[in-house]
């Protein structure tokens, strides 16, 4: 076949395949579908966009750090019929039990049947977007800051103390989530611990672009790591660097409810300039006997005259705790520390039961 034959049939095959796509996408877009919530809210959406999408439409806010590229697993929701087969994208982040139950990542499910049937919490359901305003926004130390938000539209905002916000970076669409660390009572103003992560899309927003006065939007609440409020077990709390924030949260709600519970806190960082908010935990300390804190620096720094405890933070619990059953322990950090910290516990007899986690 000559050059000019060659040239004529890739011409013609883009010329089909640019077709073919312009007809998918007008037959596809145009197409109502009807979009079902737990069986009771019903919406009309149109096919050929996601299933993220089409909620966000309807205001239904579910979690989306990455922002619909199917690389956080964060969109699980449970599509009853009218999903479509799971995606490969899909596979790393559903559990054979996900795939029994329907489970699917939102933002991978296509539009394409006459109805799609979701089922879904309800606190999921009662996640909205909040428009805020930047009051605080503060050095905490040589990585980490203290961010303050008003709300302003809704103007206040129910949550559960350990739960956590997206906070969405404009011109990206994307969100990132972050724990509140501030106690449920406060509620038009929410407190977060937001450390610096080197080409982090929204660290470097917050830490390099935000200014105090700038107006900002948020979703949530979300998460199932918060107080269990419906005990009065002791709690063991164990945080290292941001895994501070859902804890403050945690302790300043027991503190307002009188401190009723005991409640011992771990923070572990490498060097003392790790540790974050320690001046707020030790007046919390002095002013409330069922308060305990401890620190556990893991690499203490030669001029950090550090003499307390070192190495892993879990390996410090028992040198304080005279027992750790009965208990009910709050865990907060990097995914390392938690699994680290879980094997432990569940050596000293704590049951999985008794944990409550969240990784970042
Ligand atoms: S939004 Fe991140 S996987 Fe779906």
């Amino acid at each position: 076949m000559d050059l000019q034959s060659v040239l004529i049939l890739v011409s013609l095959l883009v010329g089909i395949t640019l077709v073919l796509i312009i007809a998918d996408f007008l037959i596809g877009s145009n197409q109502k579908i009807l979009l079902r919530i737990n069986k009771e809210k019903e919406f009309t959406i149109s096919s050929g966009g996601t299933l993220l999408d089409a909620l966000s439409e309807n205001k239904i806010y579910i979690p989306s750090a990455c922002g619909g590229k199917g690389t956080c697993g964060h969109c699980k929701v449970k599509v009853d019929s009218g999903g479509g087969e799971i995606l490969p994208t899909e596979e790393n982040f559903l559990s054979l039990g996900d795939k029994k139950e329907g489970v699917r990542l939102a933002c991978q499910v296509k539009i394409r049947e006459d109805i799609i049937d979701v089922s879904m919490s309800e606190d999921l359901l009662d996640a909205q977007e909040y428009i805020a305003e930047v009051v605080v926004l503060e050095d905490l130390n040589y990585d980490t800051k203290f961010l303050k938000l008003k709300l302003l539209s809704p103007n206040v905002i129910e949550f559960k103390p350990g739960q956590y916000v997206q906070i969405l970076v404009p011109g990206y669409e994307e969100f990132r989530a972050y724990s509140i660390a501030s106690p449920p009572s406060q509620k038009d103003m929410l407190d977060f611990v937001i450390r610096y992560i080197p080409k982090g899309l929204c660290t470097t927003y917050i830490h390099k672009a935000l200014r105090i006065g700038d107006v900002i939007k948020i979703t949530g609440p979300y998460g199932d790591f918060y107080l269990q409020e419906d005990s009065d077990k002791d709690i063991i709390c164990l945080a290292r660097s941001t895994g501070i924030a859902p804890i403050r949260s945690i302790v300043l709600h027991l503190k307002e409810r009188g401190m009723t519970r005991d409640a011992h806190g771990y923070y572990s960082g490498r060097t003392k300039k790790d540790i974050l908010l320690d001046d707020e935990m030790k007046a919390l300390e002095e002013k409330h006997p069922n308060f305990k804190y401890y620190i556990v620096l893991s690499r203490p720094a030669p001029d950090d005259n550090w003499e307390g405890e070192t190495g892993y933070i879990t390996d410090a619990v028992p040198r304080y705790e005279e027992s750790l059953e009965n208990k009910e322990f709050y865990l907060c950090g990097p995914p390392e520390m938690i699994d680290a910290a879980m094997e432990t516990l569940k050596r000293n007899g704590v049951s999985e039961e008794q944990i409550f986690f969240d990784k970042f």
